[in-house]
């Protein structure tokens, strides 16, 4: 599964690539005020930063708009996905970029219909919102799960990239049901590598060892 960041703080990404999990960026309008940045300065920081996709979105509500946002986004690096929303003018949108030949990535996608219309608009990647399903009382890992039934039975090769990750159970649910790729917010990204039983092992390990005297190898 791919892992990416969720945010747009150039900081908070630079200080997280050292050991080379990190896949590529999302970013939403949100994410690039809450940064205190400028989108066109802070996707051309991130993605002289990080190879794999990073998701810029649009802010135009009609497709005309959208795609001409599209193609300023996608000019400022070969690995910009253009993010635009999951409305009947987003598709529209979608489709023309996807002819164009430049990468997509739908989101605001809570519920199956919306993703299979995704596909067929030839999204790269869709974006469907766990955490804000959970916050309605829905089940955000189920509508994974269904999503990713529906394009294996039908072959769509539209990326299942799940968005709105709030917890690390969220990010093993999606691992768990198949999910392309996941969109992790920084702090549970740092969250991931940790467990009680991994730190007492060590301790044990390390206790063991220092009874032997030597230091470390030598
Ligand atoms: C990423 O693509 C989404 O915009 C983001 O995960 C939304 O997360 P939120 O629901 O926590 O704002």
């Amino acid at each position: 599964m791919q892992i990416f960041l969720d945010t747009a703080d150039v900081s908070e990404i630079s200080s997280r690539l050292e050991a080379g999990l990190v896949d590529g960026v999302t970013t939403n309008p949100s994410l690039i005020v809450k940064a205190g940045a400028d989108i066109f300065e802070a996707i051309t920081q991130i993605c002289a930063l990080v190879d794999g996709p990073i998701s810029a979105e649009v802010v135009a509500t009609q497709a005309e708009g959208m795609i001409e946002e599209g193609k300023k986004l996608r000019a400022i690096a070969d690995n910009v996905v253009v993010k635009l929303p999951l409305t009947a003018q987003g598709l529209i949108a979608c489709r023309a970029l996807s002819d164009e030949g430049i990468p997509t990535n739908v989101t605001l996608c809570f519920s199956v219909n919306q993703a299979l219309l995704a596909a067929k608009a030839g999204a790269t990647f869709v974006s469907p919102f766990v955490g804000r399903i959970e916050d309605m009382g829905g089940d955000g890992i189920g509508l994974l799960e269904d999503i990713r039934r529906v394009y294996d039975h039908y072959g769509y090769m539209t990326q299942i990239l799940a968005a709105s990750l709030r917890s690390m159970a969220h990010v093993e649910a999606a691992a768990m049901v198949g999910c392309d790729a996941a969109t992790i917010p920084p702090q549970i990204f740092d969250g991931l590598v940790k467990h009680p039983l991994t730190d007492k092992g060590l301790e044990a390990f390390l206790n063991d060892w220092a009874k032997t005297g030597r230091n470390g190898l030598k």
